[in-house]
Formats: C-alpha cells, structure tokens, sequence
C-alpha cells in the first residue's frame, strides 16, 4: 500500500511514521510536512536511505502540489495529521488554526475526490466535545462543544471530512483521541516543557489550580490505534481513542518532579488559560470492540520512559531552551505570572 502521512514530521506524525515502518515494511510511506516550529526533520534521520521513504516538503493548503504527489505516488490512503496543535497558541493567534487545519484539511479531501485515493482516515482529537464535569466519558455521539480556536478549528475539519464522505461518497473515517505523550513531542505541551523546565531549574507554570483533568495515552498506542482504522475502521465512521489514564495535572507534575528528583518547590501556580477545559475523559469501548484494539502501555511505565528519553536526548530539545523559543515561554510565563491572582 502506498501512504501519505500528513503532518509526518510532528510529535504523532514521526512516530507514526517509524511504527508503519515497523508493522508494515512493505508500503511505501509518504511524509508531507511544511516544517512548521513543531515539525522536525531530525525525527526521522534513521529512515534516510531507506527507498521506501519519501520526504517532501510542503503545505496541506497547496492544492497543485498535493495532486502532484498523490498522483506521482499513486497514493492509496491518507492520515491526515498536519496540523496546528496548540491551544495556547489558538488563543494568541487563531487564523493560521483556520487555514491550516479547516481549509488544508479541505484541500486534500478535494485532492481525495479529484484523484480517487481510496481511504482518508482525519486525526481528529476529543477536544472538539468540550469540557466535561467530574463524572462521566465522551462516546462518539457526545456533542460536539469545542472551546478553544484549535479544538473548533479540528470540530470543523472532522465535520467536513464526515460531509466528504456523505455527499460525495468519499472513503473517510475519523478518529478522536485524548492527550498524547512520548517522544519527540515539542516541549511547549504539559509533559515534556515540564521535563525541560525542571532539568534546568526553570519554575513549572501550572494553570488555575491544577485541577483540570486529562486522559493520557501513550504515542505508540494511538499509533497502532491508528493503523487499525486505517485497514478496518468502518467508512463514514468516528473512533474515540484513549487509554483511560485520567490524571490531575497537579498529581502529573508532582510526579514528574519525582521521577526527575527535582523539587516541587519549582511548581508556579499561575493565571489559568482562558475558556480551560476542566476535564477530557474518552470511553474507547467501540474501538476495543469492533477493532480489538487495547493499549499496550500502562501510564506509570510510559511516562517514565518518556521522561528517560528527554534526559538522553538533550540534543534534540536544547534549541528550544534558548533564543526566540525561550524568550516565547518566557514571555508566556510572565504574562500569566503578572494575571495570577496568587
Ligand atoms: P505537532 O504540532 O507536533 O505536529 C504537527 C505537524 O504538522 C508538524 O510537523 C508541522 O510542521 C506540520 N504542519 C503544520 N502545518 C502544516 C501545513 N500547513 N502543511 C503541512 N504540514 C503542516 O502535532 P501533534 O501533537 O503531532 O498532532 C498531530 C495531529 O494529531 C494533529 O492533527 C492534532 O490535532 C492531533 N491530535 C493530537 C493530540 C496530542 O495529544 N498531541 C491528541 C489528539 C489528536
Ligand atoms: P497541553 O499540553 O497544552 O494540552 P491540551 O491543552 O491540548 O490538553 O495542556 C495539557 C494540560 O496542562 C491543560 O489542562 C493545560 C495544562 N498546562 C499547564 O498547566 N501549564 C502549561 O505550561 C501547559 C503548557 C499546560
């Protein structure tokens, strides 16, 4: 099978990459990436040489070049990750979360029809059904209430994929996944910028009070999660994702500092994050039934690898402990340091 990963260069994207590797070394892999900030190439070095790898770079929203590289590799299936991912950075400027994630979702379902690509498998993420109180999971049929202008803007893509797929008769399937963790994610998300601040004895903003919820789930699970959809998920279906690991992101950081045995006394409690999800939790039982699919890893031993990996690869993140990166986090920083009302 010849595939197109979106998005490949990414924190999901490369691992997702290296696991297709691993499980299906006969197809040929695809990897399209604009090599945006969170886009690295390094992630995939081990896959240079390897004739069943091609990298190209490019944007999602450039209809001309994504029919070029469907056609010219007879692409059969698409998993549609590029994307911009960050909420935070959705607050502070959502129009290229419009034109990346809503219009170049548009385009490759328009490049899908034109060409005849045969399944579209959209990476959606649970955040487009909102917040949820202290009880309770999201099944496939929650509503969608997405807070933020990343989740809406993944809302909108899931839903135009879903409309593909009903009015113009397109192979589609979407899925919904709670938060990932693992290597090569950029170290602006909760696990990993909390790992590079404590190595470097950087305060830990930790937003509100600590209390939000989210259901962590191992990359390499979601990865495997997704090739099963990809080869046996029902057309015109939605698949939650998650590996029920519900943690506080207080508990979450203090059990970081703990593997790092750094204190938590480098814990801040700053200004919360505006229209803050109070708690994601994913009911994965249509997955688990209809695709066998369970996780593999447990949360305590995932995040402790993950958090190995950070301390062995310091070459990977250093660059984004200084320069206009680390100006950008700490300017965040002190803005929500300034509204804290603590
Ligand atoms: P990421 O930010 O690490 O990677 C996104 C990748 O997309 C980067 O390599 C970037 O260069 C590329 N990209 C951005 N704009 C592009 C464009 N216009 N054209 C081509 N490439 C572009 O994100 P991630 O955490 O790996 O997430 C991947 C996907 O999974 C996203 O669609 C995200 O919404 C979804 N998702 C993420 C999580 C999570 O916990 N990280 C959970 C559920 C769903
Ligand atoms: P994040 O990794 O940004 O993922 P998402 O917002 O997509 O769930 O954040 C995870 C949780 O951690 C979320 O409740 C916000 C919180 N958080 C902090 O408390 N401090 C931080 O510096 C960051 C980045 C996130």
């Amino acid at each position: 099978m010849n595939v197109l990963i979106t998005g490949g260069c990414g924190f999901i994207g490369s691992n997702l990459v290296h696991h297709l590797r691993a499980r299906r070394p006969d197809w040929t892999l695809v990897t399209l990436d604009k090599l945006t900030y969170a886009g690295n190439l390094e992630n995939l070095a081990a896959l240079e040489g390897d004739p069943k790898h091609i990298f190209v770079r490019g944007n999602i929203c450039n209809r001309e070049l994504i029919e070029h590289v469907v056609g010219l590799y007879r692409i059969e299936g698409i998993l549609h990750l590029a994307a911009e991912s960050h909420v935070d950075r959705s607050i502070l400027g959502p129009e290229v979360f419009v034109q990346t994630n809503v219009l170049g979702t548009q385009v490759l379902l328009e490049v899908c029809k034109a060409i005849g690509v045969r399944r579209f498998v959209m990476v959606s993420t649970d955040e487009v059904y909102g917040s949820l109180g202290p009880t309770g999971a999201f099944t496939e049929s929650s509503p969608l209430q997405p807070s933020s202008p990343y989740s809406a803007s993944k809302a909108a893509a899931d839903l135009v994929t879903l409309a593909y797929g009903r009015t113009f008769g397109l192979d589609v399937v979407v899925t919904r996944c709670s938060n990932n963790y693992g290597r090569y994610q950029f170290p602006e998300k909760l696990i990993p910028l909390m790992i590079v601040n404590a190595l470097h004895d950087k305060p830990l903003p930790v937003y509100g009070d600590g209390g939000n919820v989210r259901d962590w789930l191992h990359v390499e699970d979601h990865c495997e999660a997704l090739l099963g959809v990809l080869e046996r998920g029902r057309s015109g279906e939605v698949y939650n994702i998650g590996g029920g690991a519900e943690r506080k992101n207080l508990e979450l950081v203090r059990g970081l500092l703990k593997l790092l045995g750094k204190s938590e006394e480098l814990i801040r409690f700053v200004a919360d994050r505006p229209g803050h999800d109070r708690r994601y939790a994913i009911d994965p039982s249509k997955i688990r039934k209809e695709l066998g699919w369970k996780p593999a890893h447990t949360f305590e031993q995932g995040l402790a690898e993950t958090v190995r990996w950070y301390v062995d690869h310091p070459t990977w993140w250093e660059h984004v402990n200084s320069g206009a990166y680390r100006e950008y986090f700490d300017s965040q920083y002190r803005a929500r340091l300034g509204a804290s009302p603590g």
